[in-house]
């Protein structure tokens, strides 16, 4: 008898999370997928979001659709956003009216569109709560300044892939609370003392692969930059006062760069017990580190030399 009971309790509570889970997928938009506050609305041929009200999502997926323009409209149904992906959209450009709806928007991610311009909110707008913005595989060639003045607490920038080109002898941007800029391949070649002036709080930079050919200056006044990732650039020479002063580097990777010379004056008021990469140069190859080598060592500085693959190819690695 205990058995019968014991199977209609199982079918009551099997029926009620069938119900249960039946409600949820009814209250979820068409095309999307929805997980407690998070909406997947992503590859599904969408020109604009569902309609709403979706008070309670904080994380919109929304990759891969057909979206042109985000107007005022697009936000109206989503106010408790925080997390916002539109990467593989057709979006031209960055309009930060309609993002100033969503107070509490702190992550922005917008990879892969065809942005070419970054249109100011209105004055006095600004964004509390955005601490990271990618903007990774875009179409922009300037960007203003001040662009990011809006976005009082942004820490970290993407701006990979894009056909920026650095402003000669002017700041790139004017943005006391940066840390963390991302800016590979992109167009450095006119790097100054300026270039960084107003980003002076600068902790991991890369400028991977964007054609810089010297230093300038450039890094010198970055006091609190620990990461600096050049590889991939037409660098020659690494010279005394280029590089940050102050000891907090730990990360400079010059590797695969046209460089003859790096000489340990260069790095000895920069970085202590770090990591130097300098593999495939011309410095490398031709073995011209001897002393480098052996600054390092003394230093406890992770020294990574290789030619083509090949390590222990000079002479004073054996003695
Ligand atoms: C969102 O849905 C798309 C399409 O089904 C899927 O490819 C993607 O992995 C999903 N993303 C997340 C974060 O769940
Ligand atoms: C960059 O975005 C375009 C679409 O705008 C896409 O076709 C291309 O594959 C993307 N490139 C990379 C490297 O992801």
């Amino acid at each position: 008898m205990w058995q019968v009971a014991w199977a209609v309790a199982l079918a009551a509570v099997l029926c009620l999370s069938l119900s249960g889970s039946a409600q949820r997928a009814d209250l979820c938009p068409d095309g999307c997928k929805c997980y407690r506050d998070w909406l997947n609305c992503s590859y599904a041929g969408l020109a604009a979001p569902p309609g709403g009200p979706w008070p309670a999502i904080d994380t919109l997926w929304f990759a891969g659709n057909a979206l042109a323009a985000v107007g005022d409209a697009f936000f109206a149904q989503l106010p408790a956003l925080r997390n916002v992906y539109l990467d593989e959209n057709l979006l031209p450009s960055l309009d930060l009216a309609a993002f100033a709806q969503v107070d509490a928007l702190r992550k922005l991610r917008i990879r892969d569109n065809l942005i070419a311009e970054i249109l100011a909110p209105p004055a006095g707008v600004q964004f509390d709560a955005l601490i990271e913005l990618d903007l990774t595989n875009n179409s922009l060639a300037t960007i203003d300044a001040g662009a990011f003045l809006p976005f009082p607490v942004l820490t970290t920038l993407y701006l990979n892939d894009n056909p920026l080109t650095f402003p000669e002898g002017r700041p790139l941007l004017a943005h006391p609370q940066l840390a963390y800029l991302y800016a590979a391949r992109t167009r450095a070649e006119a790097l100054s003392a300026e270039t960084f002036r107003d980003t002076p709080n600068l902790y991991e930079l890369s400028l991977t692969g964007s054609g810089v050919p010297r230093l300038a200056g450039a890094f010198r006044h970055l006091h609190s930059l620990a990461y600096l990732y050049l590889q991939d650039n037409v660098v020659t020479a690494v010279d005394e006062e280029q590089l940050p002063a102050g000891g907090r580097l730990r990360w400079l990777d010059v590797s695969r760069n046209t460089l003859v010379r790096l000489r340990p004056t260069a790095l000895q008021d920069a970085l202590h017990a770090g990591y130097v990469y300098i593999s495939d140069t011309p410095l490398a190859c031709a073995c011209a580190f001897e002393d480098l080598y052996r600054w390092a060592k003394e230093d406890k500085t992770w020294l990574t030399a290789y030619c083509g693959g090949a390590y222990d190819f000079c002479d004073f690695h054996k003695a």
